[in-house]
């Protein structure tokens, strides 16, 4: 199989983890005669500092032409006073806008040799392993209006939501269940918002398209309290965006480190942006440190989702459990305390050989 794919490591350690993404994808490449071709472009910062802008012409024109993307992470001190069309965070917002991009996958598996990494207790922890489907482009975030009024003495902010866009993530959601566990919990606010009325007549509308797949609906409070409860019970939770937003964030707390976990932004086609949910660690970028895992899974989910290869993903995931039961962590899982602590490259190399 022969792939482009473009990369954006952005800053800080965002190029220190992308390198490892890049040596694990070559090593999968060889392993199973794959093709992929690599083409590095600048977003964030350091296209700020290069270009003027945090997101170039030309790398929208680039991500555009490639089959998929992969991103480190943006942002750091050096532009945090920056006026906000010059901020590293708008290269991302805005790349995401550019591609249409409008799932958001957060797989969160608590590993087994990471169960006491959790402040919650192992016996919760244990057994965990859910995807959340958020919605990233409607909801409140996009909504019109969003303002103050009368003089600033009162506020709006607007939940909006076609058919459509609903019908689009709810798909999704079903197809990600079908391909796991197969079952699917709706999140949704009913007994108050007529957003999410909607969003439930939908979901119980296409349950006739996916007779395989067990479909439960959740209140979002409820859903927050189950969620940190009894992880266990969950598969696949398909829910708005900010409901989305807050719950992957709660999750995130059954894995140990945010060093672990990778992310996807999807369309209705195979294309799709991959990138660790970490940002760029200033206070250990360029030390060799960082936790190259969360990125080297989202190039899992890369060739699971857009490339279709279901086997070489597996593999990635398999190595990096075969290392962490091995003992080996970077600085962030500490925690594991007998085990041995090594930096990014060493703990790429370990991936590679596993
Ligand atoms: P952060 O995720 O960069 O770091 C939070 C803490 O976790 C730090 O102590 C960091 O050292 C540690 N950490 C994160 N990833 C790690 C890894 N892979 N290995 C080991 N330790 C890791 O979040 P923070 O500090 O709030 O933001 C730093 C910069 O990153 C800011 O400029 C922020 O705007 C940006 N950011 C970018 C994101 C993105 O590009 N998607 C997401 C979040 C923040
Ligand atoms: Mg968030």
């Amino acid at each position: 199989m022969k792939k482009q794919i473009v990369l954006l490591p952005g800053d800080g350690i965002g190029t220190e983890v992308m390198d490892s993404a890049k040596e694990v994808l070559n090593a999968i490449a060889d392993e199973f005669n794959h093709t992929f071709t690599f083409s590095t472009y600048d977003i964030g910062g350091v296209a700020i500092d290069k270009h003027g802008t945090p997101l170039p012409d030309e790398t929208t024109a680039a991500c555009k032409e490639a089959d998929a993307v992969l991103l480190g992470a943006v942002g750091g001190p050096k532009w945090d006073n920056n006026p906000s069309h010059l901020r590293p965070e708008r290269g991302l917002l805005g790349i995401r806008k550019e591609l249409g991009l409008f799932a958001n996958l957060r797989p969160i598996k608590g590993f087994p040799t990471l169960l006491h990494a959790s402040p919650l207790k192992e016996h919760v922890v244990d057994g965990s392993d859910l995807l959340i489907v958020r919605e990233l482009t409607g909801g409140l975030y996009f909504g019109t209006p969003s303002e103050r009024q009368n003089d600033g003495q009162s506020v709006v902010d607007t939940l909006a939501y076609t058919r459509k866009e609903i019908e689009r993530i709810v798909d999704k959601g079903f197809q990600c269940a079908q391909l796991r566990r197969k079952k699917l919990t709706s999140v949704d606010k009913a007994n108050v918002l007529e957003s999410s009325k909607l969003w439930r007549e939908v979901v119980e509308e296409k349950k006739a398209q996916y007779p395989d797949v067990t479909v439960e609906h959740v209140l979002v409070d409820a859903a927050a309290m189950k969620l940190i409860t009894n992880p266990a019970q969950f598969d696949v939770m398909v829910t708005e965006n900010m409901f989305g937003d807050i719950l992957s964030d709660e999750a995130s707390v059954l894995t140990g480190s945010l060093g672990m976990l990778p992310s996807a932004s999807l369309r209705e086609d195979s294309f799709g942006l991959y990138e660790p949910v970490h940002g760029s660690a200033p206070d250990i970028a360029g030390q060799g440190i960082a936790n190259p895992l969360a990125m080297i899974l989202s190039a899992a989910l890369m060739l699971k989702h857009s490339f279709h290869l279901e086997n070489e993903a597996n593999l990635v995931e398999s190595a990096v459990k075969a290392v962490l039961d091995e003992g080996y962590h970077t600085a962030d899982l500490n925690i594991l305390g007998n085990g041995q602590k090594v930096g990014t490259e060493k703990m790429t190399e370990l991936v590679v050989q596993f």
